[in-house]
Protein backbone atom coordinates (compact mmCIF):
# COMPACT_ATOMS: atom_id res chain seq x y z
CA UNK A 1 0.00 0.00 0.00
CA UNK A 2 1.27 2.97 -0.98
CA UNK A 3 2.07 6.02 2.00
CA UNK A 4 -0.68 8.39 1.77
CA UNK A 5 0.77 12.33 1.65
CA UNK A 6 1.36 13.61 5.02
CA UNK A 7 0.72 17.04 5.45
CA UNK A 8 2.11 20.09 6.90
CA UNK A 9 -0.88 23.90 5.56
CA UNK A 10 0.69 27.19 6.16
CA UNK A 11 -2.11 29.23 5.61
CA UNK A 12 -4.02 32.61 6.10
CA UNK A 13 -7.26 32.24 6.84
CA UNK A 14 -9.13 33.62 5.03
CA UNK A 15 -12.38 31.95 3.54
CA UNK A 16 -11.05 30.26 0.66
CA UNK A 17 -8.18 28.71 3.05
CA UNK A 18 -11.12 27.56 5.22
CA UNK A 19 -12.26 25.76 3.08
CA UNK A 20 -9.01 24.37 1.67
CA UNK A 21 -8.65 23.46 5.28
CA UNK A 22 -11.94 21.91 5.83
CA UNK A 23 -11.25 19.60 2.29
CA UNK A 24 -8.02 18.51 3.85
CA UNK A 25 -9.60 17.48 7.22
CA UNK A 26 -12.15 15.76 5.55
CA UNK A 27 -9.70 13.75 3.60
CA UNK A 28 -7.91 12.88 6.64
CA UNK A 29 -10.87 11.77 8.65
CA UNK A 30 -11.56 9.49 5.39
CA UNK A 31 -7.95 8.31 5.67
CA UNK A 32 -6.96 9.90 2.17
CA UNK A 33 -4.19 12.06 4.05
CA UNK A 34 -2.34 12.49 7.26
CA UNK A 35 -2.78 16.41 8.13
CA UNK A 36 0.40 16.55 10.48
CA UNK A 37 -0.47 20.96 11.42
CA UNK A 38 -1.28 23.94 10.41
CA UNK A 39 1.05 26.72 10.56
CA UNK A 40 -0.55 30.33 9.96
CA UNK A 41 0.77 33.33 8.46
CA UNK A 42 -0.32 36.93 8.37
CA UNK A 43 -1.62 37.80 5.49
CA UNK A 44 -5.67 38.17 4.15
CA UNK A 45 -5.71 39.25 7.51
CA UNK A 46 -3.58 39.90 10.53
CA UNK A 47 -1.80 36.63 12.52
CA UNK A 48 -4.06 36.93 14.88
CA UNK A 49 -6.79 36.34 13.11
CA UNK A 50 -5.51 34.33 11.19
CA UNK A 51 -4.42 32.16 13.85
CA UNK A 52 -7.28 32.42 15.59
CA UNK A 53 -9.54 31.52 12.04
CA UNK A 54 -7.41 28.37 11.83
CA UNK A 55 -7.83 27.42 15.45
CA UNK A 56 -12.33 27.67 15.03
CA UNK A 57 -11.75 26.08 11.62
CA UNK A 58 -10.21 23.10 13.51
CA UNK A 59 -13.22 23.21 15.99
CA UNK A 60 -15.58 23.02 13.23
CA UNK A 61 -14.29 19.64 12.20
CA UNK A 62 -14.12 18.67 15.77
CA UNK A 63 -10.56 18.45 15.14
CA UNK A 64 -9.25 20.30 18.52
CA UNK A 65 -6.01 18.05 19.23
CA UNK A 66 -4.40 19.55 15.82
CA UNK A 67 -1.33 21.06 16.29
CA UNK A 68 -1.49 25.28 15.27
CA UNK A 69 1.33 27.22 15.22
CA UNK A 70 1.22 31.17 14.95
CA UNK A 71 4.18 32.54 12.77
CA UNK A 72 5.25 35.55 11.17
CA UNK A 73 3.15 38.79 11.63
CA UNK A 74 4.48 40.70 8.69
CA UNK A 75 6.31 40.00 5.29
CA UNK A 76 10.24 39.67 5.47
CA UNK A 77 10.77 43.44 4.47
CA UNK A 78 7.98 44.80 3.03
CA UNK A 79 4.84 46.40 5.54
CA UNK A 80 2.05 43.80 5.23
CA UNK A 81 -0.67 44.21 2.91
CA UNK A 82 -4.17 42.32 3.87
CA UNK A 83 -7.12 41.70 1.96
CA UNK A 84 -10.28 42.65 4.61
CA UNK A 85 -12.10 43.72 0.63
CA UNK A 86 -12.80 40.03 0.06
CA UNK A 87 -12.52 38.34 3.22
CA UNK A 88 -13.89 40.42 5.62
CA UNK A 89 -12.83 42.76 8.88
CA UNK A 90 -12.23 38.75 10.78
CA UNK A 91 -11.67 36.81 7.44
CA UNK A 92 -14.20 34.63 7.93
CA UNK A 93 -17.07 36.82 6.81
CA UNK A 94 -20.69 34.94 5.81
CA UNK A 95 -20.46 33.07 9.29
CA UNK A 96 -20.88 33.29 12.86
CA UNK A 97 -17.61 32.90 15.24
CA UNK A 98 -17.11 31.43 18.58
CA UNK A 99 -14.03 31.39 20.70
CA UNK A 100 -11.92 28.71 19.45
CA UNK A 101 -10.72 25.77 21.79
CA UNK A 102 -8.54 24.30 19.95
CA UNK A 103 -5.07 25.77 21.18
CA UNK A 104 -2.44 27.63 19.53
CA UNK A 105 0.80 25.62 20.10
CA UNK A 106 3.57 27.83 22.26
CA UNK A 107 6.61 27.39 19.57
CA UNK A 108 6.87 29.92 16.51
CA UNK A 109 5.49 28.20 13.25
CA UNK A 110 8.85 28.56 11.38
CA UNK A 111 10.89 26.87 14.24
CA UNK A 112 7.87 23.82 14.27
CA UNK A 113 8.78 23.54 10.66
CA UNK A 114 12.76 23.92 10.80
CA UNK A 115 12.47 21.05 13.90
CA UNK A 116 10.21 18.89 12.06
CA UNK A 117 11.79 19.23 8.60
CA UNK A 118 14.90 18.58 9.75
CA UNK A 119 13.93 15.65 12.08
CA UNK A 120 11.79 14.14 9.26
CA UNK A 121 12.74 11.04 6.98
CA UNK A 122 14.18 11.99 3.77
CA UNK A 123 11.11 13.51 1.40
CA UNK A 124 8.41 12.55 3.57
CA UNK A 125 6.91 15.50 4.06
CA UNK A 126 4.13 18.03 1.84
CA UNK A 127 4.33 21.00 2.58
CA UNK A 128 0.96 23.09 0.88
CA UNK A 129 1.60 26.87 1.62
CA UNK A 130 -1.80 28.96 0.68
CA UNK A 131 -0.58 32.01 2.05
CA UNK A 132 2.22 33.99 1.22
CA UNK A 133 5.30 32.33 2.30
CA UNK A 134 7.42 34.35 5.21
CA UNK A 135 7.09 31.25 7.33
CA UNK A 136 8.70 28.94 4.66
CA UNK A 137 11.59 31.36 3.55
CA UNK A 138 11.92 32.01 7.85
CA UNK A 139 12.35 28.09 8.14
CA UNK A 140 14.87 27.97 5.28
CA UNK A 141 16.94 30.30 6.05
CA UNK A 142 16.82 29.56 10.14
CA UNK A 143 17.67 26.16 8.85
CA UNK A 144 18.77 24.76 5.02
CA UNK A 145 19.19 21.61 5.55
CA UNK A 146 15.45 21.00 6.64
CA UNK A 147 14.66 20.73 2.78
CA UNK A 148 15.79 17.30 3.17
CA UNK A 149 12.35 16.46 4.78
CA UNK A 150 10.44 17.59 1.89
CA UNK A 151 8.48 15.48 -0.53
CA UNK A 152 6.81 18.46 -2.23
CA UNK A 153 6.01 22.17 -1.81
CA UNK A 154 2.81 22.82 -3.33
CA UNK A 155 2.42 26.27 -3.75
CA UNK A 156 -1.04 28.26 -4.60
CA UNK A 157 0.23 31.37 -5.98
CA UNK A 158 1.44 33.15 -8.58
CA UNK A 159 -0.01 34.03 -12.31
CA UNK A 160 1.45 33.85 -15.46
CA UNK A 161 -1.67 33.27 -17.89
CA UNK A 162 -4.36 35.07 -16.13
CA UNK A 163 -4.10 38.73 -14.86
CA UNK A 164 -3.36 39.07 -11.37
CA UNK A 165 -5.93 39.40 -8.45
CA UNK A 166 -4.08 42.40 -6.69
CA UNK A 167 -1.93 44.17 -9.51
CA UNK A 168 -1.97 43.47 -13.04
CA UNK A 169 0.88 41.14 -12.51
CA UNK A 170 0.77 39.43 -9.11
CA UNK A 171 -1.00 37.11 -7.29
CA UNK A 172 -1.72 38.05 -3.58
CA UNK A 173 0.13 35.76 -2.42
CA UNK A 174 3.51 35.90 -4.20
CA UNK A 175 2.91 39.66 -4.14
CA UNK A 176 2.79 40.35 -0.19
CA UNK A 177 6.19 38.78 0.23
CA UNK A 178 8.30 38.44 -3.22
CA UNK A 179 11.72 37.91 -1.35
CA UNK A 180 9.91 34.78 0.73
CA UNK A 181 8.49 33.48 -2.39
CA UNK A 182 11.76 33.46 -4.40
CA UNK A 183 13.85 32.67 -1.44
CA UNK A 184 11.01 28.74 -1.37
CA UNK A 185 11.81 29.00 -5.35
CA UNK A 186 15.59 28.87 -5.01
CA UNK A 187 15.95 26.52 -2.10
CA UNK A 188 16.25 23.07 -4.21
CA UNK A 189 12.95 21.39 -3.01
CA UNK A 190 10.59 20.04 -5.33
CA UNK A 191 8.00 22.59 -6.45
CA UNK A 192 4.72 22.18 -7.87
CA UNK A 193 2.84 25.65 -8.09
CA UNK A 194 -1.04 25.91 -8.66
CA UNK A 195 -1.41 29.85 -9.74
CA UNK A 196 -4.33 31.35 -10.79
CA UNK A 197 -3.95 30.21 -14.26
CA UNK A 198 -5.83 26.82 -12.89
CA UNK A 199 -7.81 28.27 -9.84
CA UNK A 200 -9.88 30.56 -11.96
CA UNK A 201 -10.85 27.34 -13.95
CA UNK A 202 -12.07 25.89 -10.57
CA UNK A 203 -14.76 28.35 -9.49
CA UNK A 204 -17.87 27.78 -7.22
CA UNK A 205 -20.61 27.87 -9.42
CA UNK A 206 -24.47 28.37 -8.55
CA UNK A 207 -24.58 24.46 -9.14
CA UNK A 208 -21.65 23.40 -6.65
CA UNK A 209 -22.86 25.96 -3.43
CA UNK A 210 -25.97 24.54 -3.85
CA UNK A 211 -24.37 21.06 -3.66
CA UNK A 212 -22.69 21.98 -0.51
CA UNK A 213 -25.54 23.50 0.92
CA UNK A 214 -27.92 20.12 0.16
CA UNK A 215 -25.61 18.18 2.05
CA UNK A 216 -26.59 16.88 5.46
CA UNK A 217 -23.78 18.28 7.56
CA UNK A 218 -23.33 21.20 9.33
CA UNK A 219 -20.27 22.30 7.44
CA UNK A 220 -21.42 21.96 4.60
CA UNK A 221 -23.98 24.69 5.13
CA UNK A 222 -20.87 26.33 6.76
CA UNK A 223 -18.70 26.37 3.65
CA UNK A 224 -21.89 27.52 1.35
CA UNK A 225 -22.51 30.75 3.57
CA UNK A 226 -18.48 31.09 3.64
CA UNK A 227 -18.28 30.93 -0.25
CA UNK A 228 -20.96 32.64 -1.08
CA UNK A 229 -19.86 35.76 0.71
CA UNK A 230 -16.36 35.15 -0.62
CA UNK A 231 -17.88 35.41 -4.45
CA UNK A 232 -19.15 38.67 -4.81
CA UNK A 233 -15.44 40.38 -4.96
CA UNK A 234 -14.32 37.67 -7.78
CA UNK A 235 -17.55 37.92 -10.06
CA UNK A 236 -17.09 41.64 -9.95
CA UNK A 237 -14.20 41.78 -10.73
CA UNK A 238 -12.91 39.22 -13.24
CA UNK A 239 -16.54 37.93 -13.94
CA UNK A 240 -16.00 34.52 -13.28
CA UNK A 241 -18.87 32.22 -12.54
CA UNK A 242 -18.26 31.98 -9.04
CA UNK A 243 -15.48 32.55 -6.74
CA UNK A 244 -12.31 30.40 -7.69
CA UNK A 245 -11.49 28.01 -5.14
CA UNK A 246 -7.51 29.13 -5.07
CA UNK A 247 -6.30 27.11 -1.61
CA UNK A 248 -8.42 23.85 -2.18
CA UNK A 249 -7.18 23.34 -5.91
CA UNK A 250 -3.32 22.95 -4.08
CA UNK A 251 -4.48 20.88 -1.34
CA UNK A 252 -6.61 18.86 -3.97
CA UNK A 253 -2.96 18.56 -6.05
CA UNK A 254 -1.09 17.11 -3.04
CA UNK A 255 -3.66 14.20 -3.37
CA UNK A 256 -4.60 13.74 -7.06
CA UNK A 257 -2.07 15.41 -9.39
CA UNK A 258 -3.52 13.88 -12.15
CA UNK A 259 -6.48 16.13 -11.81
CA UNK A 260 -4.24 18.99 -12.91
CA UNK A 261 -1.53 19.24 -16.33
CA UNK A 262 1.50 21.11 -15.49
CA UNK A 263 4.10 22.24 -17.29
CA UNK A 264 7.90 22.07 -16.29
CA UNK A 265 9.87 25.70 -16.09
CA UNK A 266 11.91 27.88 -14.53
CA UNK A 267 9.77 29.88 -12.06
CA UNK A 268 11.15 33.47 -10.62
CA UNK A 269 9.27 36.17 -8.57
CA UNK A 270 10.20 39.93 -9.49
CA UNK A 271 11.45 41.01 -5.96
CA UNK A 272 12.19 44.91 -7.19
CA UNK A 273 9.04 47.36 -5.65
CA UNK A 274 7.26 48.57 -8.66
CA UNK A 275 4.87 47.77 -11.46
CA UNK A 276 5.89 43.91 -11.68
CA UNK A 277 6.44 43.26 -8.38
CA UNK A 278 5.66 39.57 -7.17
CA UNK A 279 4.78 38.72 -10.61
CA UNK A 280 5.66 35.42 -11.56
CA UNK A 281 8.55 35.55 -14.43
CA UNK A 282 7.74 32.06 -15.88
CA UNK A 283 10.26 30.53 -18.61
CA UNK A 284 7.10 28.84 -20.74
CA UNK A 285 10.03 28.62 -23.69
CA UNK A 286 12.99 27.90 -21.85
CA UNK A 287 14.64 31.30 -23.23
CA UNK A 288 16.91 32.02 -20.43
CA UNK A 289 18.58 28.66 -20.67
CA UNK A 290 18.08 28.42 -16.77
CA UNK A 291 17.78 25.19 -14.77
CA UNK A 292 13.69 24.51 -14.39
CA UNK A 293 12.81 24.48 -10.64
CA UNK A 294 9.13 23.79 -10.90
CA UNK A 295 6.33 22.25 -12.06
CA UNK A 296 3.57 25.02 -13.56
CA UNK A 297 0.00 23.68 -13.06
CA UNK A 298 -2.10 25.68 -15.92
CA UNK A 299 -5.10 23.41 -16.60
CA UNK A 300 -7.49 21.08 -14.34
CA UNK A 301 -9.88 18.53 -14.43
CA UNK A 302 -12.79 21.06 -12.41
CA UNK A 303 -15.60 18.72 -12.63
CA UNK A 304 -13.12 15.65 -10.25
CA UNK A 305 -11.62 18.21 -8.60
CA UNK A 306 -15.01 19.66 -7.33
CA UNK A 307 -16.26 15.99 -6.88
CA UNK A 308 -13.72 15.11 -4.57
CA UNK A 309 -13.80 19.10 -2.75
CA UNK A 310 -17.26 17.44 -1.88
CA UNK A 311 -16.48 13.93 -0.88
CA UNK A 312 -14.18 15.76 1.55
CA UNK A 313 -16.34 17.85 3.01
CA UNK A 314 -19.20 15.26 3.25
CA UNK A 315 -17.04 13.64 5.59
CA UNK A 316 -16.80 16.24 8.14
CA UNK A 317 -19.20 16.73 10.81
O1 LIG B 1 -4.21 34.94 -4.82
C1 LIG B 1 -5.00 34.06 -4.07
C2 LIG B 1 -4.39 33.76 -2.74
O2 LIG B 1 -4.32 34.94 -1.96
C3 LIG B 1 -5.24 32.79 -1.90
O3 LIG B 1 -4.38 32.02 -1.10
C4 LIG B 1 -6.07 33.68 -1.04
O4 LIG B 1 -6.44 33.06 0.20
C5 LIG B 1 -5.10 34.78 -0.77
O5 LIG B 1 -4.26 34.36 0.30
CA1 LIG C 1 -4.74 31.91 1.32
Amino acid sequence: MTDIPRLIIDTDPGQDDAAAILMALGWDALGKIKLEALTCVAGNVPLAYTAKNARIICDWAQRENLPVYAGADRPLLKPLITAEEVHGKNGLDGVTLHEPRTPLQAQHAALYLAETLTAAAPHSITLCPIGPLTNLALAFSLAPHCVQGIKEIVIMGGTFFEPGNVTPNADFNFFVDPIAAQIVLQSGASIRIVPLDVTHQACITRERMNRLRALPNQNGTRLADILQSYERFDIQKFGLDGGPLHDPCAIAYALHPEWFTCKTVHVAVETATGLCEGASAVDWHGTTGKTPNAEWAYRIDDEAFFDGFTEAVTALP
